[in-house]
């Protein structure tokens, strides 16, 4: 049931500080700073052999391993590779025994994921899947399931599963840490304590986003493209907010690095061309804003997310949207949810199908 809300997705969007805590409360002591993961089915020795890591996934889930590379590439310091379901099971492998190899998937039944899967598990490699459906095909398989508990999800187009997988990405990244001893304790509280953080965070803005969006949407409702910028760990989620506008509102937008720009997209860049960039002031903010000024040069039509109190950004955009300043790792997690909101709204503008959109299936069991 729709409990009030017009469709599924806005409510599975509003329930996302809720799912984002069951997913991480019974795997945490913030007291302490501590993980404990024992569905991983890693020992401690397992894990400190691990010499490189490699994620697999379809869709929304494959921008969640996109993130999480950033976050294990950075804390954990092993290799991560990040693979497109359907083009890792089609090429020569290099997997073995040390090779830490992770599925990730909402339904658990996606058939190129599965496939991979299975190739992984033939390889010899360790295989622990992220997933939110219990005892669905790929949790019977793998050796173990780390379940992201979003709950089920019925809007075809991922959210509350996306930002679940998030968080269980995150959770595993600090529990690596703990075990190979790369992250000082202190760090980890600090970081435990800030995804604590999340949900009431969450819980706060989303009325004020959904309104503001609201707005957004009816300035941008008539748009024919959407280009999406981001660079670090928030590239992804450039390619997620592209991802969700298409395919619920059916208007064509690409997600981009921000610094590939001036290598092919800038050159579709004019006043029709509404520009949308996420700007939070981290490590990358400079460059970022250096990249949209160029946008703005040529007269795109620019939107940007940033810390709230950051007075610069104000100068540069025609629409600006202020967030939270939390802890930047957290960031792709927080700026994914005005993303939905946009989409939502603009589809709904538009009249369209928001819960089953055209040529779509919730899980895609066929290659
Ligand atoms: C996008 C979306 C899809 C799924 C993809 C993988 O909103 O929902 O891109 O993310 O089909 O599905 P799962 O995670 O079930 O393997």
């Amino acid at each position: 049931e729709k409990s009030g809300y017009t469709h599924f997705m806005l409510k599975e969007i509003f329930e996302q500080p809720q799912a984002i805590l069951n997913t991480f409360r019974s795997r945490i002591d913030p007291e302490h700073g501590q993980l404990c993961l024992p569905e991983l089915g890693l020992s401690d020795r397992d894990i400190k052999g691990i010499g490189r890591i490699v994620l697999l996934a379809c869709g929304s889930s494959w921008h969640a391993a996109l993130v999480a590379k950033y976050w294990l590439e950075q804390w954990v310091g092993i290799p991560v590779e990040v693979d497109i379901a359907s083009e890792f099971r089609y090429r020569r492998l290099l997997l073995d025994k040390n090779v830490l190899v992770i599925p990730i998937t909402q339904s658990g039944e996606t058939a190129d994921t599965l496939a991979g899967t299975r190739l992984a598990l033939k390889s010899g490699a360790k295989v622990v899947a992220i997933c939110n459906v219990l005892g669905s095909t790929i949790t019977r398989e793998v050796h173990g399931t780390l379940y992201t508990h979003a709950g089920p999800e019925i809007g075809v187009a991922s959210t509350k599963a996306f930002t679940c997988q998030l968080v269980a990405l995150f959770l595993l990244t600090l529990y690596l840490a703990q075990v190979r001893g790369t992250m000082a304790s202190r760090e980890r509280l600090t970081m435990i304590e800030s995804l604590v953080e999340l949900p009431v965070v969450l819980e706060r803005e989303l009325p004020g986003w959904q309104e503001e969006m609201e707005r957004l949407a009816e300035e941008f409702v008539k748009s024919r493209d959407f280009l999406f910028l981001a660079r670090g760990e928030n590239f992804p989620i450039a390619l997620e907010g592209a991802l969700k506008l298409k395919e619920i509102s059916y208007i064509h937008a690409e997600g981009y690095a921000a610094g590939e720009m001036k290598h092919g997209p800038i050159a579709l860049i004019d006043r029709d061309m509404p520009v949308l960039a996420l700007v939070p002031q981290n490590g990358v903010y400079d460059k970022v804003v250096a990249n949209v000024e160029e946008v703005k040069a040529r007269h795109g039509r620019l939107i940007l997310l940033g810390s709230r109190g950051d007075a610069n950004i104000g100068r540069i955009a025609d629409h600006v949207v202020y967030l939270p300043v939390i802890l930047p790792d957290l960031n792709p997690i927080l700026y994914t949810v005005p993303l939905q909101l946009l989409a939502y709204q603009v589809a709904r503008l538009r009249g369209c199908d928001v819960d089953q959109p055209r040529n779509l299936a919730k899980s895609v069991t066929v290659e």
